[in-house]
């Protein structure tokens, strides 16, 4: 019997669930294929996966796509995984009647402008979408997102708009993430790893960490159950003493 599901929610799901999707080149290893095609199959368990956090209950989601650190790839790999991002984000933005508010983060000097143009569009027409906000992180690094953030906030005390000794968490946090998406609740890492990987290191401040060995592209709705009934088991303590 899920403990989740719409219909009758738990106390506990999760308002925002990361989800660092790990482990596609040895999925495709231990099948004797190209990394890239672990790649293939990992944008298709994003797709599911969207599916099912949403059927949880679940109202905001991160997925880390593609980090700073990635473009030491090859340009095989680098090509082909911005290749499926610009497939996959037509396919998202066209589930219209999915009601999803696509949302990225990153920085977009490295992308190509058709890959930017689509995620421009995925933005702009995925607007007054009502449902669960989807962020896609691609050319994403932790630290080089808080360093944006630093460098607006000085830019802004530089032309006197605002008082360095204003700056406070909530004021600096606003200059992350200036749209209202709450800090992580919940981050999955899939792949075994057992690492943060530069992801989201502002919001997962007080995120409950989950990792499971499961490879990306196994990734069920089974092993996504699991997660959220662990997390609704953890005690949030928030430095309390409760
Ligand atoms: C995650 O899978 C996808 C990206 C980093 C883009 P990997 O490609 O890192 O797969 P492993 O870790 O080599 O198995
Ligand atoms: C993290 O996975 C990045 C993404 C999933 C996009 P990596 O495979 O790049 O991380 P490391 O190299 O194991 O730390
Ligand atoms: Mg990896």
């Amino acid at each position: 019997m899920p403990v989740f599901n719409k219909e009758a929610p738990a106390v506990n799901v999760p308002q925002h669930v990361a989800i660092i999707m790990d482990g596609n080149g040895r999925w495709a290893k231990k099948r004797g294929l190209p990394r890239t095609a672990g790649h293939r199959e990992g944008a298709k368990t994003l797709r599911r996966i969207i599916r099912d956090l949403d059927s949880f209950g679940v109202k905001y989601a991160t997925f880390y796509c593609f980090s700073t650190e990635n473009w030491s790839r090859s340009e095989e790999e680098v090509s082909s995984l911005m290749k499926l991002l610009e497939e996959n984000l037509d396919d998202l933005v066209n589930y219209k009647d999915e009601n999803i508010k696509l949302r990225f983060i990153g920085g977009r000097e490295r992308l190509s402008e058709n890959l930017i143009k689509k995620m421009e569009n995925g933005e702009r027409n995925s607007l007054g979408h009502t449902g669960m906000t989807v962020t896609l992180a691609i050319n994403y690094g932790g630290r080089d997102e808080i360093v944006r953030a630093a460098k607006k906030a000085a830019s802004l005390a530089k032309q006197g708009i605002i008082d360095p000794e204003s700056i406070d968490e909530q004021s600096f946090g606003d200059m992350i993430a200036a749209d209202g998406v709450p800090d992580v609740d919940l981050m999955i890492r899939t792949g075994g790893e057992l690492r943060l990987s530069n992801f989201l290191i502002w919001e997962n401040s007080y995120a409950e960490l989950y990792f499971t060995d499961t490879l990306w592209c196994d990734f069920s709705k089974k092993d996504l159950e699991a997660a959220l009934n662990e997390f609704s088991r953890r005690s949030r303590r928030f430095g309390d003493a409760k």
